[in-house]
């Protein structure tokens, strides 16, 4: 760490089908956390993927392979610093792709070695998680309920300090993000399908109702294949599943979905807040960008007189600000870290 309390970190994400390098300022050690990001690139897969309508492994890990070296040079050019000016390394190490995974990972080790710079395992969902304390947070007041949504999970998380969070509920089955782009499919929508449906649900008119599950258990889990499923039955009822569809009847189905997807996410949320006495709520994860879930949670959180935060659009999907800002927290929390040969891609690694 350099003698002036402020450390410099460098943060790879390589877990699915963005190649991302960003850059971090942060002061250490602090009573409160105080960060900034110096830069953060994306290099998005989406083109590539979109031809075969989902990510394929062995295709992302070719293209993070391409890609890894000049998006880290620009992160860097952006910062205006050199490899030699970062005091760490952090990488997404799990869970994710393990192909995809592992170029980041060993490409982080490599640096590390290289610079004798200690290297920060960083989980991507923990990434999500402090993406939603980006602005302002020293402000945020405890216990945070945070709702991680993304394309492989759906998990709600109670934090009770900066340091201390425990998984409550997850879904049993489809995460909300895979439950969003197997109904897109279904719609015959391009890849991604989140932000399709995103879209066209604001020209939706008629509500279908479609089932919300487990909404009403005393719990705290989700399942999104069963609604999957419903839209699926309504297509096939009304001999739609082969036939073009007009955009109206596909944004009227879109909807209903989103409204589902929304209506139990919110109730779950709560139901949780009420329980545990939260003082915040924390939305992230990729169906964090979607608008309707941003203000129903918005607009509860009001309700109930509570905070509530989450990520700007561009930090909700995936990205390496995240993760620069979760491994900050590893730092800010004086977590200890393993040497770096001991460093390995771990597609399973779930935070508890
Ligand atoms: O967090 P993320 O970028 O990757 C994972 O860690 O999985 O999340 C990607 C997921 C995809 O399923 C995508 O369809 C969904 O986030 N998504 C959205 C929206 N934008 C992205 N879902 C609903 N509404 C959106 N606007
Ligand atoms: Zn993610």
């Amino acid at each position: 760490m350099s003698k002036s309390n402020t450390i410099k970190l460098l943060a790879i994400e390589t877990s699915c089908d963005e190649t991302a390098v960003a850059v971090l300022q942060g002061s250490l050690p602090a009573s409160f956390p105080k960060f900034k990001i110096l830069s953060s690139v994306v290099k998005s897969q989406i083109d590539i993927h979109r031809k075969t309508g989902g990510v394929v492994p062995e295709v992302a890990a070719r293209a993070h392979m391409q890609n890894i070296l000049p998006v880290t040079e620009m992160a860097l050019k952006k910062a205006n610093l050199n490899l030699k000016a970062m005091d760490y390394i952090a990488v997404t190490s799990g869970p994710g792709l393990v192909v995809a995974l592992v170029i980041g990972t060993e490409f982080a080790k490599g640096l590390s070695l290289a610079t004798d710079k200690p290297l920060i395992p960083t989980n991507h969902m923990a990434g999500h998680l402090y993406s939603a304390f980006a602005q302002s947070p020293e402000k945020i007041q405890f216990p945070v309920l945070s709702i991680i949504v993304s394309g492989g999970h759906t998990m709600l998380v109670l934090m009770k300090d900066y340091k201390s969070y425990k998984v409550i509920g997850q879904t049993v089955d489809d995460a909300a993000g895979e439950a969003f782009d197997k109904v897109a499919r279904l719609l015959k929508l391009p890849y991604p399908g989140g932000p399709e449906i995103s879209k066209l649900a604001k020209l939706g008119k008629n509500d279908f109702n479609f089932p919300r599950p487990m909404m009403k258990e005393a719990n705290f889990k989700f399942s999104f294949s069963g609604l999957k499923t419903a839209v699926l039955y309504h297509l096939q009822k009304h001999q739609a599943v082969n036939a073009r569809l007009s955009k109206q009847a596909k944004a009227d189905i879109a909807m209903s979905f989103e409204n589902a997807v929304v209506d139990v996410l919110v109730t779950k949320a709560f139901r949780a807040v009420n329980k545990f006495g939260c003082k915040t709520v924390a939305l992230s994860g990729g169906v964090a960008a979607n608008q309707k879930l941003r203000e129903s949670l918005a607009k509860a959180s009001a309700e109930h007189e509570i905070a509530f935060t989450v990520p700007e659009m561009e930090l909700c999907t995936d990205n390496a600000e995240m993760i620069a800002i979760a491994a900050y927290f590893r730092l800010f929390n004086k977590e200890k870290l393993i040497p770096t040969s001991k460093v390995k891609a771990d597609p399973s690694w779930e935070i508890l």
